[in-house]
């Protein structure tokens, strides 16, 4: 454990927008897919510094629903690292008790991702520790529309009333239902916005940006995220006594 972390006062979700890693390739001369290839040893140390600290859920922003978007090549890149990563790291998820789950419309990723990604699921359902959320084909706006979607199904299905749609009520449709809001949220390489990531569940989120480019991120850097987390005062708009 970092010494100078209060273990008292750690999230229970950190979330986190990876981003970087075209820029950290080109910055060597290499095409972006060598960034996504150096960016996985990044997700092993966050997610064992999160493990370590027994840190409840991590949440890693993978691949958004804007993504598709990008050249097919590296669009079919990123999709068969998702395989080869979630396959080569199955004996550490289940060594460090971590349980793999995922948000966002996954049944659009490609066949052999969803079964992989759905197999790693039910092999790591059982485990205890960290829960590792890997948003896959995720947006903020396609979490409220399909929770949206729920609701209305409910209300026409089921006799639920317009008035039972409480905010807490809302958040049972969405794909974090049960889940606690990121009391800390972390972007690398210095970008300055939410590109779509969790917009309901991050109202009241701490954030946290460095410019360290995602392929560079170690446990280090988590930890100063979260040192830096334990200095801010979190007021959720009242006044806190002085
Ligand atoms: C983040 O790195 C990875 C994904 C969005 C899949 P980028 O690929 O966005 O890298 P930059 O931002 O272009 O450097
Ligand atoms: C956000 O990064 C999405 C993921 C990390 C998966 P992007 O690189 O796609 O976002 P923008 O384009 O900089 O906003
Ligand atoms: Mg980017």
């Amino acid at each position: 454990m970092e010494k100078n972390l209060d273990k008292n006062n750690l999230p229970k979700h950190v979330a986190v927008i990876m981003d970087g890693n075209g820029r950290w390739a080109k910055k060597q001369g290499a095409a972006r897919v060598f960034g996504h290839k150096n960016a996985i040893k990044s997700v092993r140390d966050t997610v064992e510094g999160c493990a370590e600290l027994g840190i409840s859920h991590l949440s890693l922003y993978a691949f958004s629903t804007e993504n598709w978007g990008r050249p097919k090549i590296e669009v079919d890149a990123l999709m068969q690292l998702l395989v080869a990563t979630i396959k080569s790291e199955m004996k550490t998820l289940m060594e460090n008790d971590v349980r793999l789950t995922s948000i966002g419309d996954i049944e659009k990723l490609p066949g052999k991702c969803y079964k992989e990604l759905q197999t790693a699921k039910e092999e790591t359902a059982n485990n205890k520790g960290l829960n590792l959320i890997l948003a896959l084909n995720y947006s903020g706006k396609w979490d409220i529309t399909q929770a949206c979607r729920k609701a209305i199904y409910e209300s026409e299905h089921k006799g639920f009333k317009n008035e039972d749609l409480t905010d807490l009520k809302f958040e049972s449709y969405l794909s974090t239902a049960g889940i606690p809001d990121p009391e800390l949220l972390i972007r690398t390489s210095g970008e300055f916005r939410i590109s779509n990531f969790m917009l309901w569940q991050l109202a009241y989120s701490e954030i946290y940006i460095t410019e360290v480019l995602w392929p560079d991120f170690r446990k280090e850097h988590l930890h100063e995220a979260l040192l830096n987390y334990q200095s801010r005062e979190r007021r959720f708009g009242k006044v806190l006594s002085e």
